[in-house]
């Protein structure tokens, strides 16, 4: 998840930019959005605001100076010129002139603007400065014109952003392979019933998304997620504990880190019936069997370059306990201990608060969103990578 301040100026694809904050949005990242007056003439700014899930009338001025990222869609031609020439004379110019990171802009207007040597002098200085500018694309334009000036498609706007964000972190994942599952397995007990678990699996997808913003190649192995998988991951569908056992030790041997996030049904129904029962008086008696353990299995086959990090839902001091045996049982190197004891972490709520439990001991990982718990978790398995390596 990465801070994104996204600056909208005023051309007719103002209306575009909608699009893109969604795309954001959607991909975990915070987007403050910062409307120029002359982008308000086309779309007011309370709808990025909306789509952005922003408080009304909250004062941005707090956010720009903490931001990962500048995004300018559209990008008219006086604002790049801005840009260029360092003016700071809206909201938009004074966070472009106090940013320290990646910049990425999307340029949208009229082909001869475009053409014109000012501009491409202007763009030309903005490039040589680091900026990378998406399109414009070629096509027609809103007055009927040909040429190049068109704004690049927000999905590709977004994609650079993405780039933009993988590139700001150089070396740190840059080139591991990073396994995670995440979700609830389902096991069948007829053809539309199952047991089940409430996770949601956005500890495992925070997980993912973080891997992948660090530059890693990351497989994620879904069981019935109910939150989107981030871009840019792998993605293997596996519902019950024998796919996922299947999926992930297909290529747990090949990772550089695995997380096993996901929670894997410890039980399941013995001879699933593969039609459905139907309703009658009688109890229905279900026997459970053990299903195979997917972390032990990892743990005997593992390498020592690997990092294996396995998770553990349980309840207070004596779950800790309990989580500490688990790793050297399991030969994991860390696992996360999560105290299901509390409704206010854990299972199918946003935030998280963990203890990471290695062979050096405990790292406390304060209550945050569980994008900043899949950050901390990250940093200690990414430590314990670099000093084998
Ligand atoms: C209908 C209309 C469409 C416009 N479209 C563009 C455009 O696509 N690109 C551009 O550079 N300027 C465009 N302009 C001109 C800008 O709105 C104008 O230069 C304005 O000062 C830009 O201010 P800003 O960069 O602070 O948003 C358009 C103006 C109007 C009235």
């Amino acid at each position: 998840m990465a801070r994104i301040l996204l600056g909208v100026t005023g051309g007719i694809a103002a209306y575009k930019a909608c699009e893109l904050v969604r795309l954001l949005v959607k991909a975990g990242h915070d987007v403050i959005p910062l409307v120029t007056p002359g982008a308000e003439r086309f779309v007011r700014a309370e709808t990025f605001t909306a789509l952005a899930r922003r408080p009304a009338g909250e004062d941005v001025y707090l956010h720009l100076t903490r931001a990962d990222l500048l995004a300018v869609a559209p990008l008219t031609a006086n604002t790049l010129a801005r840009l260029a020439h360092g003016l700071a004379d809206s909201v938009l110019t004074e966070a472009a002139l106090a940013h320290r990171g990646p910049v990425v802009l999307a340029p949208a207007m009229n082909p001869r603007m475009w053409a014109s040597p000012a501009t491409q002098a202007n763009a030309a200085t903005l490039r040589a400065r680091g900026a990378v500018l998406v399109g414009p694309a070629e096509g027609d334009t809103a007055e009927g014109e040909q040429g190049v000036g068109r704004m690049a498609e927000p999905a590709a706007i977004a994609e650079a952003i993405e780039a933009a964000l993988r590139d700001r972190a150089p070396g740190a994942l840059r080139g591991r392979t990073v396994l995670v599952t995440a979700g609830g397995t389902r096991e069948p007990i007829d053809a539309v019933r199952y047991v089940g678990n409430r996770s949601s699996g956005r500890m495992g997808v925070a997980l993912a998304a973080e891997a992948r913003r660090r530059g890693a190649t990351v497989t994620l192995v879904a069981a019935n997620l109910a939150v989107p998988a981030p871009a840019g991951v792998t993605v293997v569908a596996a519902p019950t504990a024998a796919d996922l056992a299947r999926e992930t030790l297909a290529r747990a041997a090949a990772t550089d880190i695995v997380l096993m996030a996901a929670a894997v049904a410890d039980y399941r129904p013995v001879g699933a019936r593969t039609d459905k029962r139907p309703k009658d008086v009688a109890s229905w008696v279900v026997e459970l069997e053990p299903t195979q353990d997917v972390l032990a299995t990892i743990g005997e086959q593992r390498t020592d370059a690997q990092v294996i990090v396995g998770f553990a839902a349980d309840h207070g001091d004596p779950g800790l306990e309990r989580a500490r045996a688990k790793r050297e049982r399991k030969r994991c190197d860390l696992i996360v201990f999560n105290d299901v004891a509390r409704a206010d972490i854990g299972f199918d709520t946003p935030d998280n608060e963990v203890t990471v439990v290695g062979a050096a001991g405990d790292v406390a990982i304060p209550k945050g969103p569980k994008e900043r718990v899949a950050a901390a978790i990250l940093d200690e398995a990414e430590r314990l990578l670099r000093e084998r390596s």
